[in-house]
């Protein structure tokens, strides 16, 4: 029967074929439809389908409002979108299914921790697992493409999306990035377990001056290609389906409009064969950066520049036919942008599997082994900054007060891309405690800060103090002008402490927050984020030591809000001895890649494995690793380089390997990185890649202030 069929609609062809067949099929009408991503509400559902039904809609995305993750959102049922699909499948004339898009940032049902967190764990192998497991959950509810991972390095915590990235550093974003994109697509996006993956925002997002979001960026071209481009490329080569350009304006071009970032950089330099999305109604908004005239101009400026997929504003939809007809578009750039979207249909199975199974998420949705992979992830990302030799707590009979403005919250747990997660299956902090500890006497507060609170911290032996953000005090649209924690928790944390008590300080966030000496010198500082579903219970873990506190932190934290942006890899500058502050030091008050965990670990022995390779060469660096300690536990081991002498200004360091090792007291073990082109090199002038002749300094360690250093040459 197949064979008798239309070629594209043979999954036994190759997709290439199946496209070209389908396009030639296609009126210009149909075209533009499947560049058209509409999202439905009540009051449009009527239109909407009709709209379907004509061949007008390529995508649907599942959100209710331009605000997805910040407000909330009803999940759309799979009847409902078994039953647009249908209408598209069954009802037009070539049967081209619908796309479904929602965003997945860290987790569907089962919600794991912000995505910095995760990055907090140094570990691709968990990353994955975990994009994985929202990739399933998220299948089964019938969703075909998630807009994640957040691909944005951002160096200033002020920008409140500074919660959905892998945090400051290019390297460890680029890891984490093929990390994600194999855990959403698998080896086979067409799996029923799979969803496409969406890098975003493209590109400099996150460079947002005055870290307020949607706001200008200017970025040098070797900065952008060393590092804001770093992850994008990484997921472009680990086979991202699609991109989504940016709200943003960089370097004077919107992001949506610029030919330069989209074609020339991402489509010819990158290679990315997917295709691009706008961010929501960006294209209309080329109208408020005022470099299109009207909604008209920008749909022509959008879709020349390389968007191939407009998401909601309906500027493609209302003005592609009568552009093309003008000659005022390219009609082969239309057909790329269909070709792209159909070639993701395709790959993703959806004209063999266009509906889901509406018993489907039932088995899979906040599953057992989901839920405790999230309790593991929670422990594993959770920053230990300080510990006076507090924890890991014991679990003896005791009076334990759990208290503070988080210690009763639920919903600051899961953190604020949480669209599908349910509140009322988070468990608190208070309940979490009393669960893991059932010998001790649990004395709780109401959540306001009151003399309540103080009055149980005064009877308690051990004092747990919540302290934190909400979950709406950043994500999108959220920024601070001041790293300062809400109003009235400076105040607690010093009254907390003045009662001479051991207390640990647990504060939930999305971004780095100054704190006050007090929180500095507790007992113990442990930084556990929007920790997810299973965030209570994880950090109950580690404050009882059935679980080691894992995290490093994946960006600096300053010591005031004039600090930033500041990152570890700054370049190298003529009087850095100068470059100071007189009310300051000008040093962070936690470094990049540092976290303690409950036992000691030592670097020594470094070697190099050659003195000197040629440019195209690898060399191996090793260290010996040592606990020194008196329990089993596992470092972050990081490599560091240096290019001593360069063409242009390079970074004093930049992280260029890491691995977890776990070992057992006493135990060593060496521990090696490869260095090699893709390590050593840099985008030069003119945005070449180069690896130049000269020494290189490497260091290995257990964060950015290693010193255990040694050098190598690259010859001529
Ligand atoms: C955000 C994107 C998101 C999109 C769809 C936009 O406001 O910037 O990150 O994927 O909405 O919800």
């Amino acid at each position: 029967m197949i064979e008798d069929g239309p070629v594209y609609r043979n999954p036994t062809q190759p997709v290439a074929r199946r496209v070209e067949d389908l396009l030639t099929r296609m009126t210009p009408a149909e075209k533009i439809g499947q560049l058209n991503q509409v999202f439905v509400v009540p009051e449009n559902r009527e239109q909407i389908t009709e709209l379907i039904r004509q061949g007008g809609v390529g995508s649907r995305i599942i959100a209710t409002s331009h605000l997805a993750g910040s407000t909330e959102q009803q999940a759309a049922e799979v009847e409902d979108l078994n039953d647009l699909q249908r209408i598209a499948v069954e009802e037009t004339r070539l049967g081209i299914p619908l796309i479904h898009g929602r965003d997945i940032i860290h987790g569907h049902r089962t919600v794991f921790p912000i995505p910095l967190a995760l990055a907090a764990m140094f570990d691709e192998a968990l990353v994955e697992e975990a994009f994985a497991v929202a990739a399933r959950e998220a299948a089964s509810a019938g969703v075909h493409w998630s807009f994640a991972p957040m691909l944005d390095i951002a160096r200033d915590p002020r920008w409140g999306r500074v919660v959905e990235g892998f945090g400051e550093d290019p390297y460890l974003a680029s890891r984490l990035a093929i990390a994600a994109v194999h855990g959403f697509q698998g080896d086979d996006p067409a799996a029923p377990d799979r969803v496409l993956a969406c890098a975003k925002h493209y590109v400099g997002y996150g460079a947002a001056e005055g870290g307020r979001d949607y706001n200008t960026a200017e970025i040098s071209d070797t900065t952008l290609r060393n590092v804001y481009l770093a992850p994008f490329r990484a997921a472009v080569d680990a086979g991202v389906g699609s991109v989504m350009s940016a709200f943003h304006d960089l370097n004077g071009e919107p992001a949506t409009g610029s030919f330069y970032l989209l074609t020339e950089i991402l489509k010819h330099e990158l290679g990315f064969q997917g295709f691009v999305v706008s961010d929501w109604a960006s294209v209309a908004e080329l109208v408020n950066h005022r470099v299109a005239a009207d909604r008209c101009d920008a749909a022509r400026i959008a879709l020349m520049a390389g968007v191939d997929m407009d998401m909601v504003c309906g500027c493609f939809q209302e003005h592609l036919a009568g552009l093309l007809e003008r000659g005022a578009i390219d009609a082969a750039r239309l057909d790329d942008a269909v070709r792209r979207v159909l070639g993701a249909k395709f790959r993703l199975g959806l004209f063999e599997r266009p509906y889901t199974d509406p018993q489907a998420g039932a088995r899979v949705r906040f599953a057992p082994e989901h839920r405790a992979l999230a309790r593991r992830i929670a422990a594993r990302a959770a920053v230990l900054l300080e510990n006076r030799g507090l924890l890991p707590l014991t679990k003896e009979a005791r009076r334990i007060a759990v208290i503070g403005p988080l210690a009763q919250e639920r919903r600051a747990l899961l953190g604020s891309w949480v669209l599908d997660g349910i509140i009322a299956e988070t468990q608190t902090l208070v309940e979490a405690v009393a669960e893991v500890c059932p010998q001790a006497e649990i004395l709780s507060a109401s959540r306001a800060l009151s003399d309540e609170m103080l009055m149980r911290a005064a009877e308690a032996d051990v004092v747990i103090l919540a302290v934190g953000e909400s979950d709406a005090r950043n994500g999108e649209y959220n920024n601070v002008a001041e790293l300062r924690l809400p109003a009235g928790q400076d105040e607690l944390i010093e009254a907390v402490a003045g009662l001479e008590k051991p207390f640990i300080v647990v504060v939930l966030s999305g971004r780095p927050v100054v704190l006050n000496r007090a929180a500095r010198q507790a007992s113990a500082l442990l930084w556990a984020w929007h920790p997810g579903s299973m965030g209570a219970a994880g950090i109950a873990d580690v404050l009882f030591g059935d679980a080691e506190p894992g995290g490093r932190l994946p960006l600096t934290f300053p010591r005031s809000t004039g600090h930033v942006p500041i990152h570890y890899n700054h370049r190298s500058t003529g009087r850095p001895a100068m470059s100071r502050y007189h009310d300051m030091p000008a040093t962070p008050l936690y470094r990049f890649g540092s976290g303690l965990g409950y036992t000691t670990f030592t670097f020594s022995d470094i070697v190099v494995s050659a003195a000197t390779i040629a440019a195209d060469g690898h060399l191996t660096v090793s260290a010996l690793v040592t606990n020194t300690g008196l329990r089993a536990g596992e470092t972050v081991a990081q490599c560091y380089v240096r290019d001593d002498v360069a063409s242009i200004t390079r970074p004093v360091r930049e992280l260029k390997g890491f691995a977890r090792v776990a070992l057992a007291p006493g135990e060593s073990r060496r521990v090696a990185f490869d260095l090699g082109p893709a390590e050593l090199g840099f985008y030069g002038r003119h945005g070449r890649w180069r690896v130049e002749p000269g020494t290189f300094t490497v260091w290995v360690g257990a964060d950015s202030s290693a010193n255990l250093e040694a050098r190598f040459t690259v010859a001529l």
